[in-house]
């Protein structure tokens, strides 16, 4: 193996840890503790894991957490009137509702009626507006995690080649976004691009975020090429053992690649460190 580990768990705990100096400072200062309301329809089994993640961090970040579980039969009607009343909340920050939601549910207007300025997850058709258009906005956490640890590893990507392998409302398009912003030259390949192992040969940056174990091979890196992972996917291996795996192969990309993210302890602990930190913008700007 060649490529540095891009240690996503240790620069997700400087950021809780600087995230968690501003809090007390904000508390001690102004009597502000800020509040994230994280809403959970159903009993995903993996969803509830995440959940409960989210909760114990807010709090060790010293920030308030207000969890709301619904039944997996709740009314579009229910569900709405809740987000109108976090929306109304001043000890509620952030809103969070865990996707996705069972399919009797319209996320579009779930997440639409959620306040744009307590949109944690950066999903709210106003937030999508003012990110590709290069405006204040709120950032998707996980394309935002990358993003870090992309800057953390290179400085500037400017005039970088990047390819993001997935078109996804949540990570591929804001990534795509978000790159651009830093000034890469981006392109979005997904399950048909035509000859993709040779679109994503040609790049400095790769982000995967398709949700296919182990889908791109060492062989389509280019040498020195940095590899972000987003996928985070359960498989049984060849000794019957479970194990989580992202969308590329380890073993072969980091033969090839100069850096690459690590699952688990990459993109995932990135993902609820920068939940905290939008959190914690949302608090500021709520209190000028
Ligand atoms: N489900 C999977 N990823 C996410 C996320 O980033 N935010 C929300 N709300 N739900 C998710």
């Amino acid at each position: 193996m060649s490529a540095t580990i891009i240690d996503g768990k240790a620069i997700a705990a400087e950021l809780r840890a600087r995230i968690a100096k501003q809090v007390e400072t904000l508390k001690r200062d102004q009597g502000i503790t800020p509040g994230l309301a994280v809403v959970l329809v159903g009993e995903d089994p993996a969803s509830q894991i995440y959940v409960r993640s989210k909760g114990k961090q807010t709090v060790e970040a010293g920030m308030q957490s207000f969890e709301h579980k619904l039944d997996p039969d709740a009314s579009e009607e229910d569900l709405l009137a809740l987000i109108r009343r976090l929306n109304d909340d001043p000890a509620v920050h952030g809103i969070l509702v865990q996707l996705p939601l069972p399919n009797h549910l319209d996320e579009d207007l779930v997440i639409n009626t959620i306040a744009p300025e307590k949109d944690v997850d950066g999903f709210h058709i106003s937030n999508v507006g003012l990110l590709g258009t290069g405006q204040k906005s709120m950032v998707p956490c996980t394309p935002l995690g990358c993003l870090m640890m992309l800057r953390a590893h290179h400085g500037s990507l400017s005039g970088m080649d990047a390819v993001v392998i997935g078109r996804s409302n949540i990570v591929g398009k804001p990534m795509a976004q978000l790159l651009l912003g830093d000034s890469c030259t981006v392109t979005i390949a997904h399950s048909r691009t035509k000859d993709l192992a040779d679109v994503v040969r040609r790049a400095d940056i790769v982000v995967a975020a398709v949700g296919r174990p182990q889908m791109v091979p060492g062989d389509w890196i280019k040498p020195g090429a940095t590899v972000i992972d987003v996928g985070i996917n359960r498989i049984v291996d060849d000794t019957g053992t479970t194990r989580l795996v992202g969308d590329c192969d380890f073993d072969t990309c980091a033969a090839i690649a100069g850096a690459i993210t690590p699952v688990p302890g990459g993109v995932g602990p990135m993902t609820i460190a920068c939940l905290l930190a939008n959190t914690l913008t949302a608090c500021c700007r709520a209190n000028g």
